[in-house]
This record gives C-alpha cells, structure tokens and sequence, in this order.
C-alpha cells in the first residue's frame, strides 16, 4: 500500500484563502481588522522562525500584526506588565506568548495573565476547561490544526481507536480530549501514549489513526503500525544543517518506512506545521469577531 500524502500545505492555503475575505468582509462590512501581537522572550532559532512565519502569515491575511521581541535576560514582572498592556489595547485582539520561556519565568503565571478572551493559543486554564467540557472557546492551534486536516481529508474518526504519543499540555492533553468530544473529527476511542508506556507498540499497532507527538525523531516505524493507518505527524525536530545553513527537519514518524503501509500520511515539512500556523489566524478571527460582538 503506498500511502495518501496529507498535504497541510494544501489544506492550510485552502483555509488561509476562506480567512482572507472573512477578513476583507469584516473591514468592508463592520471596520473591523482583527490584530495579533506575538512576544517572544529570548533568541531560540526555531522559535524565531516559528514567530516570523506568524507574523508574515498575519500580514498576508490583512490581519494587523505586531512582532515584540524581548531579551532572554527580560524579567517576569516586565513580561507581565507587557501582557497586561495588551490585555487593554483594543487594536489587539489575541495575544500569543511563544513558548518555551527561559527558565526564570513561570510559564504558568504568564498563561493565566492574558485575558482569556484574546487567549488565540488556547492555553489559559479557562479556555483549556472550556474545551474540556465541549464548550465554545479557543482552540490549541495545532490540536485544531490537526482535527481541521483530519476533516478536510475525509478521515473516519468516529469509533476509530485513536492513538496519541506523546502528552505535552500543547499537543498530546488537549489532542486526547478533541478526539472524544461528540463532535466532527470526534467520537474516538483514544488511548494516551508516553514515556513511561510500557509496550508502545502493543498501543501503536491496533490504531487506525496514530497521532505522533512525542518530540523523537522518526520513532514511529513501520513495525509499529498496522496496515491501512492514518498517520498524523505532529513532530518538528531540527536533525541537522544544510550547506547552506538551512535546518534539516525529521518528523517523529519514519516517513520512508510508514508510508508503505500507510492509507495516508501527513509529511514533515508540509504537514501539521502550516496548520498550526492557520488555525492561529482563525482563532484571531474569531477573537476579533467576539469583541466586536459579531459571534
Ligand atoms: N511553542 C510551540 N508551539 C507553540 C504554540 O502553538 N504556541 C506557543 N505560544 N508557543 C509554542
């Protein structure tokens, strides 16, 4: 079996066209122009990369983007202070922090300082329990991300064993509660894999949909995996360097192996990443659309 390549490239351009002339309509119809600020403490490469793709993404939209940049040595109390004035600023309507943050900053503290309602990341406790209970709120941008693609892709997740490696509270937590909740790309029998997983395998190779999320590099094989999988790869890791100083990037699935016994695979670049990045505008939208009381 050679499988069906999920193009989040392809989807994720599909999305950004639909968000473009919602954005257009809601500065024609209502002058409203949705605005995203993005703060990243510190100079992590990949980080930066992720923040400047954001932005540029933000702009190509029409939506209002603001880039704030802070040195690794930035105090809580500052970083705080700067949240708190973009909690008030009404041209902003979601605030993304980029994680992760140095070591002398509690993350947690700075997640529960942005105002749920411009929380676009969906990380703040409040939008994290609302998504637990099946109530409308923000998303986690590549959970989101990954439903939208499953959707787009005609893949049957009702009753389907879902297997999720990995638990990170950004990806594995939020992944394992979507895929139960009675909705699209829902109704799932999940199972939560992780390091302390005793026999991942055992796990791996009963799943219709096996969901990689575990930060390892192409540690999904294909004698991990039964015949006819779907298999979503949510991993980016930096394996090395080009000449020409571009990184080399590797999935946490063994994309060559897999894809033969694979009915369809998402690959890494051109996956889950450019959704991550969308389903960020989208939850922009939406913010910007509750505060100016449309929804
Ligand atoms: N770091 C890795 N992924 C994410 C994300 O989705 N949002 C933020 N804020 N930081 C991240």
């Amino acid at each position: 079996m050679t499988a069906k390549i999920i193009s989040g490239t392809e989807t994720a351009k599909a999305i950004r066209e639909e968000l473009k002339v919602e954005v257009a309509e809601l500065k024609e119809k209502h002058n409203v122009v949705p605005g995203l600020v993005t703060i990243l403490v510190g100079e992590d490469p990949a980080s930066q990369s992720y923040v400047s793709a954001k932005n540029k993404t933000a702009h190509a939209l029409g939506i209002h983007s603001e880039q704030v940049t802070l040195d690794a040595d930035t105090s809580e109390k500052d970083l705080l202070a700067m949240i708190d004035k973009y909690n008030k600023d009404d041209k902003i309507n979601g605030i993304l922090v980029q994680l992760p943050l140095p070591k002398h900053i509690d993350e947690g503290k700075v997640l529960y300082a942005i105002d749920p309602g411009k929380d676009v990341d969906g990380f703040h406790p409040v939008n994290v329990g609302k998504m637990v209970l099946g109530e409308q709120c923000f998303l986690p941008c590549t959970p989101h991300g990954v439903l939208e693609l499953l959707i787009r892709a005609g893949v049957e997740t009702s009753g389907a064993e879902v297997v999720v490696v990995g638990r990170s509270n950004i990806v594995g937590k939020p992944m394992v509660n979507l895929m139960l909740q009675k909705r699209e790309a829902g109704n799932s029998t999940v199972t939560i894999c992780h390091t302390r997983t005793k026999d991942m395998t055992a796990h791996t190779k009963r799943a219709d949909i096996i969901i990689a999320a575990a930060g390892v590099p192409k540690m999904i094989t294909a004698d991990m995996v039964k015949d006819g999988v779907v298999v979503i790869d949510v991993g980016v890791n930096r394996i090395g360097m080009s000449e020409s100083g571009k990184a080399i990037l590797a999935g946490d699935v063994d994309f060559d192996s897999v894809k033969d016994k694979a009915a369809a695979i998402t690959p890494v670049p051109g996956g889950v990443g450019p959704m991550t990045i969308t389903m960020l505008m989208k939850n922009t939208v939406q913010a910007a659309k509750q505060a100016a009381g449309l929804i």
